[in-house]
């Protein structure tokens, strides 16, 4: 079987895009040790490890198919989050930048008839759906609680119940 090339492309161009996601939670759990949110750099730090399996399943996915994996450089998140709301805007905006990659690559496998990448596309469609909803509920809640600082550490202590197990 053959993979178009404008599929290997795509496809090693999310490799990157699954890196950088890993990059830029790590530099928001950064942020959130600074800011004293110890829960929420723990959510974060285990978001940042399941980008990083993302990224290995479109890598494995490559392999398998004996396609070239090219890997690209990593840009450097660009995060200065003055409130904890502001960390997970930041991680919803990007989560429906990366369902939107995702899309495009879905519709080029429907397009070029690559069948084959079709479960593994469908497999991410599906996470997106579940990475932007679970986000929203967290920006949804913190624009609930808003300054409240008993509400704000109860909720900082149940994000950093999230483990890579867990989550
Ligand atoms: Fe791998 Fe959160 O997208």
């Amino acid at each position: 079987m053959m993979l178009p090339k404008q599929l290997q492309d795509m496809i090693n161009k999310q490799i990157n895009m699954e890196f950088f996601s890993a990059y830029l939670y790590l530099g928001l759990a950064a942020k959130c040790e600074q800011l004293h949110y110890r829960g929420a750099a723990q959510w974060l730090r285990a978001q940042a490890a399941e980008e990083k399996e993302h990224a290995m399943r479109f890598f494995e996915f490559l392999v398998d198919y004996d396609v070239p994996v090219t890997l690209m450089p990593i840009e450097a998140p660009n995060v200065d989050p003055k409130s904890l709301l502001e960390v997970f805007e930041q991680s919803l905006a990007h989560e429906q930048k990366v369902s939107k990659s995702i899309e495009e690559i879905f519709a080029a496998v429907m397009e070029q008839k690559a069948y084959s990448a079709f479960q593994l596309l469908s497999w991410f469609l599906t996470e997106q759906i579940e990475e932007e909803k679970t986000v929203r509920n967290i920006v949804r809640t913190l624009q609930v609680i808003k300054d409240d600082v008993p509400s704000l550490i109860e909720f900082d202590r149940q994000l950093g119940s999230r483990t890579s197990e867990n989550s």
